[in-house]
């Protein structure tokens, strides 16, 4: 049988990802994996519409598709991305439907299952055949089990298609009629922001959209404090190429407005507020490349001790892993977080009125230094990152530095105190009278330290 691999790795064939798709290419010969270079050639599918009309042939004439990519920032990368809103645009996506599908993905494990979950979502929307994912660690084909585990999901695969199994649908479609929103009367006072620098960063050309009109609420929340920056007029030449150069110096390969963009907009910056359209289950491809190119600072937080939000026009409450996404992006990129507000609410009332609370507690937190506490989202992010991290440091060389630098290399086994109380307890607890005696006082002692604060 044929298959239509869709290939979402900017590296084209040099991927991680294409090693395991060669590596199922040898063992069932019997099989063609026929692979599309969309992250690659993305330009060239934009540009030319020949390019996409032979991919859509290849697609039309498969018994099935992967969707085989690494994981860039939660998702898949913006050029894949990009490929999905060009299916959707053209109205192409009657070409996958009824396909048996299935995602071959590596990554580090940082959420590589959100990036899944959109591909499973589409999937769904494009009415495929689901019939699973395997979620490679990056370099999991060098493990014997590990390739065991691949051979035997491209079995399954296979067979799902020859036996012609019976699928499910997991995600719903979404189903959303835009209410036009105008800006209703202020009911919040206006306040100032001390002069702290806000900039909306948007993607957004139209004024006159929701999105426009939903910024303008809130530039008018917080007069000559907020800079409406627009990712269009800076010319950023694409998305994350993800060859590494950047990992010694944090130097990017490309030469374009993206490090104009940063140095001097989102890095000056107090807060940064993102305003964004959802197309298909996230933002825009034009935003998410602006995530991917956050790469260039490799696994430090891109916008550490800014205030972030989100104005979002659109499904949100429909696309909970969108915003799932949204807020571990906060946590882990900054150091605290304002919200989202969308325009999905009942009237243009409680919208403007949310939009104005926005910016009230925008402001709020600012003068008042207000920080929100960290929660799973960013402690296992910093986890995973850190111990990523120190296991490369010899190749994220300007990580390493700047982990060492800011104490984020905080194993807990480094902690000695905590070793020698922890040493000294287990002793005392082999002794089992000194045992019940803990477990009896288990819930005093433990609240003993925060009661003492308390005094
Ligand atoms: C821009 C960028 C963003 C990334 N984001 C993530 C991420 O969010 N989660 C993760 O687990 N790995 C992430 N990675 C690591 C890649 O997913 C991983 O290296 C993958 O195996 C690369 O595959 P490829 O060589 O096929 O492109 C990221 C890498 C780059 C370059």
């Amino acid at each position: 049988m044929k298959i239509a691999v869709i290939n979402g790795s900017p590296k084209g064939e040099l991927s991680v990802t294409m090693q395991s798709v060669a590596f199922i290419q040898k063992h069932f010969p019997q099989h063609s994996l026929q692979i599309i270079n969309i992250s690659y050639d993305i330009k060239k599918i934009e540009s030319n519409p020949e390019t996409l009309e032979q991919i859509i042939g290849d697609i039309k004439t498969s018994d099935g598709v992967i969707w085989a990519t690494p994981v860039y920032y939660a998702l898949v990368p913006s050029q894949l991305k990009r490929f999905i809103e060009l299916i959707i645009e053209n109205r192409l996506e009657y070409v996958f439907e009824g396909k048996y599908v299935s995602l071959l993905l590596t990554s580090i494990h940082f959420y590589d299952t959100l990036a899944a979950n959109y591909l499973h979502a589409i999937s769904d929307d494009f009415k495929m055949r689901y019939t699973g994912e395997f979620l490679a660690g990056m370099e999991d084909l060098m493990n014997e089990q590990e390739r065991t585990n691949l051979l035997n999901y491209a079995e399954h695969y296979f067979q799902c298609i020859t036996n012609k199994i019976a699928t499910s649908i997991t995600y719903a479609p979404v189903s959303y009629t835009v209410e036009p929103f105008t800006a209703a009367k202020q009911n919040i006072p206006v306040i100032a922001a001390g002069n702290k620098r806000i900039v909306v960063l948007t993607d957004n050309d139209d004024p006159d959209t929701n999105l426009g009109k939903m910024v303008t609420v809130f530039q008018s929340a917080l007069p000559e404090q907020v800079e409406l920056v627009n990712i269009n007029s800076y010319d950023i030449k694409g998305g994350c190429l993800g060859c590494i150069h950047c990992s010694f110096d944090n130097t990017c390969v490309y030469k374009d407005g993206f490090s104009d963009l940063y140095d001097n907009v989102l890095l000056t910056a107090d807060a940064v507020v993102i305003a964004g359209s959802i197309k298909d289950r996230y933002l825009s491809a034009k935003i998410k490349t602006v995530f991917d190119r956050a790469f260039f600072k490799g696994h430090q937080a891109f916008l550490l001790g800014k205030l972030a939000g989100f104005i979002i026009s659109g499904p949100l409450r429909q696309n909970h892993d969108l915003r799932l996404a949204l807020e571990m992006w906060s946590q882990s990129h900054t150091n605290n977080y304002v919200g989202i507000v969308t325009d999905e609410y009942d009237s243009s009332a409680t919208v403007t009125d949310l939009l104005q609370r926005f910016a009230y507690d925008l402001s709020e937190m600012l003068n008042k230094n207000i920080k929100k506490p960290t929660t799973f989202l960013a402690i296992s992010a910093h986890t995973v990152l850190r111990d990523f991290v120190y296991g490369e440091r010899a190749i994220f060389k300007m990580d390493n530095r700047v982990y060492k630098e800011q104490g984020l290399y905080d194993f807990p086994q480094k902690n000695l105190k905590k070793r020698i109380t922890n040493r000294a307890l287990s002793m005392l607890f082999s002794i089992p009278s000194i045992k019940k005696q803990a477990q009896n006082d288990m819930k005093h002692n433990i609240i003993k330290p925060l009661q003492k604060v308390l005094e």
